[in-house]
């Protein structure tokens, strides 16, 4: 049930629009509270007598009610919105929202939206396979907005493909279970993620392999179910954009260490998902160390393992996850590493594991509790890990 909340609905011009009225009624059947901003084109498809009809609201299409000179304002409809759902999304309208385009009253709103938003793209198969619309695809999701994916069907042209939009039943079902997930929402949850670098020189450093791509995965999603996610990760590619993670950038285990326990304040959930250095050079030197013709011995100090120390402040209210990336005797190294470091749940990757490596898109992983019990999970992609991760955390907490 969605008693209480408030959906916007925004419909462009797409032969699906006329399915925006079933999504509406399976709203309404939830007890949501719906609103409807219709393009100029989407009426070419649907009616608004159609849409405000169901959702018992006149829809908004303009900036000006009516033809008067009374305004819609888009500010307050922003603010007002729990959730925002562009659907069907026109190969046009992504590609403005991609750009921060406003010419009409749905982007307008989109730029001022406080709200999560999802869209649902539904266009002829070459149209979305272009790579124009998928660039625009992927900057929508890299600012944190969420792709309902289109379906492989019969398509209006009469062609057969991608393109159709989601079932009007896949995307009330995704808002449903996003409102649901309760466990996570206005809860802090702490991330290490990346590998850190330790110094040698001034210009060289010890480092490792490590993209940061599964803290990254985990990052967004608990940011999507509400949480305010504080994402302490070492040098990689790409952070998380979105407006409930707060990004904190470091580079050494040294300074990850410090700002976690700076960070460690009513936080509710740690995952220590960083691929911290084990040593660090016990001296660095200020400039570029020249060769000399003699060898170099560099001695190796430890490193401080913040998942341990970090463990030692955990109280019953706090959660903690880590991970183990093991070469061989994966579990019993892993059923160690729970206890060690105070952790309630060890997220075992193994290197024997085909598929599973620094960098990789994919991860084959193996959760323990600290009673041993063992959930095992096939090869996947790492965003689709880090969704059985959150939902077996859910279960937990
Ligand atoms: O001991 P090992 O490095 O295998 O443990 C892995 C787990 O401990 C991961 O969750 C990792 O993020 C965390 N860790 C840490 N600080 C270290 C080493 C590991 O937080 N110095």
């Amino acid at each position: 049930m969605l008693a209480g909340k408030k959906i916007l609905l925004a419909v462009t011009g797409s032969i699906a629009a006329y399915k925006a009225a079933l999504i509406v009624r399976l709203f309404v059947k939830e007890k949501a509270e719906v609103r409807v901003i219709m393009t100029e084109n989407s009426k070419e498809f649907v009616t608004p007598t159609t849409l405000s009809t169901l959702s018992k609201h006149s829809v908004y299409s303009s900036f000006y009610k009516n033809n008067s000179e009374e305004w819609h304002n888009h500010i307050a409809l922003s603010t007002w919105a729990d959730v925002l759902i562009i659907a069907p999304a026109s190969a046009q309208t992504l590609a403005k929202m991609a750009h921060g385009i406003c010419d009409n009253f749905l982007l307008s709103v989109f730029l001022s939206i406080k709200c999560p938003v999802y869209f649902a793209p539904a266009m002829d198969l070459d149209m979305l396979a272009h790579p124009a619309t998928q660039k625009n695809i992927g900057i929508l999701i890299s600012l944190g907005n969420h792709l309902i994916a289109s379906e492989v069907g019969e398509l209006a042209s009469g062609l057969n493909g991608k393109g159709r939009m989601a079932a009007p039943e896949t995307i009330v079902g995704i808002i449903l279970e996003a409102f649901n997930t309760g466990v996570f929402s206005n809860k802090k949850v702490l991330i290490t993620s990346g590998p850190t670098y330790e110094t040698l020189d001034s210009v060289r450093f010890i480092g490792n392999h490590s993209s940061g791509k599964m803290g990254y995965a985990l990052a967004s999603l608990f940011a999507r179910k509400g949480a305010e996610v504080v994402f302490i990760s070492g040098p990689v590619k790409n952070y998380p954009i979105h407006p409930n993670i707060k990004v904190i950038k470091v580079t050494s285990a040294d300074e990850m260490m410090e700002v976690c326990k700076n960070q460690y304040v009513d936080i509710d959930f740690a995952v220590f998902a960083a691929a911290v250095a084990d040593y660090k050079p016990s001296k660095t030197f200020d400039k570029k160390h020249k060769k000399d013709g003699t060898p170099l011995n560099i001695i190796l100090i430890e490193n401080p393992d913040i998942a341990r120390e970090i463990g030692k402040l955990k109280t019953e209210k706090q959660f903690h996850i880590g991970f183990a990336l093991e070469t061989n005797d994966g579990e019993v190294s892993a059923k160690l590493k729970i206890k060690r470091k105070n952790l309630d749940l060890i997220v075992l990757n193994s290197l024997e594991d085909p598929g599973v490596n620094f960098g990789r898109d994919t991860n084959k992983i193996t959760i323990f509790d600290q009673f041993d019990k063992k959930i095992s999970f096939e090869l996947k992609h790492k965003k689709e890990v880090a969704q059985d991760i959150v939902k077996i955390i859910e279960s937990y907490a």
